[in-house]
């Protein structure tokens, strides 16, 4: 399913992980050992490194690319302006980790590094109804915490579209361009994490430099 923002803008497309796949990445963000958080932007604490883990999920990465045309396009257009000696047609997964967020933690506006990158939903811990129903939000036009955003150029001007992202998520992915800004908002109802996992894809050359 494609992510639209206004004036149809495609901003990201979302995928709803195989069982077999989101059973294996809920056992493997348990994972505490490597700090992440030096590479991250994010007002969290708990963030870490899970590349040892990306030979299990880097063959189900690559058939999603494979057989979406949202991906495909971003990819195709991405090695078109890279010099001819570095264009490839290999696509690989170089960049795994998770996020466990706290009550009032956030991740402020930020891309990545890359071509695609993800983030997978693992866990929600707040009903996003309570959230909504907190004073400060009720009282907004638009209550978002613990939103998903989406920051963009709709052609005419920065817009951002914010998405509620609660526990019907679990188990869900959104794949974007890695340039494509975003952001998550705090959550206050709940003393759970919120784990999400994120990647971030490349292609054989010389891309990281
Ligand atoms: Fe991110």
């Amino acid at each position: 399913m494609i992510i639209h923002g206004s004036n149809g803008i495609e901003i990201a497309e979302q995928h709803t992980l195989p069982k077999e796949v989101f059973d294996r990445i809920k056992k493997f963000v348990n994972h505490k050992v490597i700090p992440h958080n030096k590479f991250l932007v994010g007002f969290h604490e708990q963030a870490f490194d899970l590349s040892q883990f990306i030979p299990e999920i880097h063959e189900y990465i690559g058939d999603l690319i494979q057989n979406s045309e949202f991906c495909k396009k971003i990819y195709f257009d991405f090695i078109e302006r890279l010099p001819q000696d570095s264009q490839s047609n290999f696509v690989f997964l170089d960049e795994l980790w998770c996020n466990w967020m706290k009550k009032g933690e956030y991740n402020p506006p930020h891309s990545h590094f890359g071509i695609l990158s993800f983030v997978i939903f693992v866990q929600i811990p707040f009903d996003l109804e309570k959230e909504y129903a907190l004073p400060a939000a009720a009282m907004a036009k638009n209550p978002s915490n613990g939103n998903f955003n989406f920051i963009y150029f709709n052609g005419t001007k920065v817009d951002a579209l914010n998405i509620g992202v609660g526990k019907s998520y679990e188990g869900k992915m959104f794949i974007f361009p890695s340039t494509q800004m975003h952001s998550v908002n705090p959550f206050y109802t709940s003393d759970g994490f919120r784990i999400t996992v994120s990647g971030n894809v490349f292609t054989k050359g010389k891309l990281k430099e």
